[in-house]
């Protein structure tokens, strides 16, 4: 390598660095529909090149989607098996992403974060904007904001929350460029995300992340984000934490507060058969095989659905908020 470029990438690196700790979460704002609804699907864990089950999912989420009329799709990572996109020219991204989800109801803005397979490859190709370039729904990013005014959704990247990522990789290798190091990556997202929490006006708030906070599927619980993320979802009136990672389906009532854990990591492989702690307190529903949740908001209710491949509806949960009254 030439000094030129040596000097290059050192500056490129500090470059990022300066901006992952010291920048604020990035916003996006998403309008809603005329009549001041929304709705959205949300899916995890997929890009198998439609095997698994991923093309009947895909098949399913067109038509809910079109029922729906949703306003985008959010994914919850583990995009590309099994080791994330090789680069940007990667075909896995037409083949698992493009190729895939072709219903036209689909081909709206997809709002996707990172899982723990898309840290063995190249993670940072998943960043790139010239993945939007070749289709323009995709948008993926660390840690952001979608702001809709009546929702707020906070996406974030929870990876580097995970100790074993960083201490028995069990012999895979993860793509830490912009993490390291990794407490002060921390530290710094979980202060940007408590104030953006904090600062929010919106009637819903929900948290997405890959890991699950409470899970009993085959990953459990994330004792991380237990300890580091909840206390912060709880104080701050968080509605939802949505995540993926267990290739399954399932919703979990926290104990201490109004949060709804919902999990949604069934976009292909599943069928895992070794849920555990089925008798936990606050599990509602546990689906082990595929499929994908829909969300539906108003000003005054939040409608969330379950299904499989076949578009059955397996769960629904509905929550309720009072319009500001007066006496
Ligand atoms: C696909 O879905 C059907 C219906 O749920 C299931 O019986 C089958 O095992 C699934 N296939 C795979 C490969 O998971
Ligand atoms: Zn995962």
């Amino acid at each position: 390598m030439s000094t030129l470029s040596k000097v290059f990438l050192f500056t490129f690196s500090f470059a990022s660095w300066v901006f992952h700790t010291s920048a604020e979460l990035q916003t996006f704002a998403h309008p809603l529909k005329s009549d001041g609804s929304l709705s959205f699907l949300v899916i995890g864990d997929w890009g198998r090149r439609g095997a698994y089950n991923q093309s009947r999912v895909a098949f399913q989420m067109g038509k809910v989607g079109e029922k729906l009329d949703i306003d985008f799709v959010v994914s919850t990572g583990d995009n590309f098996y099994d080791n994330g996109l090789v680069n940007v020219q990667d075909t896995a991204f037409l083949e698992s992403f493009t190729n895939i989800y072709t219903a036209k109801s689909l081909q709206k803005q997809w709002y996707s974060v990172l899982g723990n397979h898309d840290y063995r490859g190249n993670a940072v190709a998943q960043l790139s904007p010239v993945l939007g370039e070749i289709d323009p729904r995709w948008l993926c990013l660390r840690s952001f904001i979608v702001n809709t005014e009546l929702v707020e959704i906070f996406l974030v990247d929870t990876n580097p929350f995970v100790e074993e990522y960083f201490t028995e990789t069990d012999g895979h290798k993860y793509d830490w460029r912009g993490i390291l190091p990794q407490k002060s990556y921390i530290s710094n997202l979980l202060k940007d995300l408590e104030l953006a929490l904090r600062e929010s006006t919106a009637k819903w708030k929900i948290v997405v992340g890959h890991h699950a906070i409470r899970s009993v599927g085959y990953h459990g619980d994330t004792q991380e984000l237990v300890t580091q993320l909840l206390p912060i979802l709880q104080e701050n009136n968080v509605d939802f934490y949505v995540n993926g990672h267990d290739h399954c389906l399932e919703h979990i009532s926290d104990r201490e507060s109004p949060i709804q854990f919902l999990t949604s990591g069934a976009g292909s492989k599943a069928w895992r058969g070794d849920t555990h702690e089925v008798n936990r307190r606050g599990l509602n529903f546990f689906y082990d095989g595929q499929g994908f949740m829909s969300v539906q908001l108003s000003q005054t209710e939040a409608n969330i659905e379950f299904y499989d491949v076949f578009g059955n509806v397996l769960h629904r949960l509905t929550a309720s908020k009072q319009l500001y009254s007066s006496i």
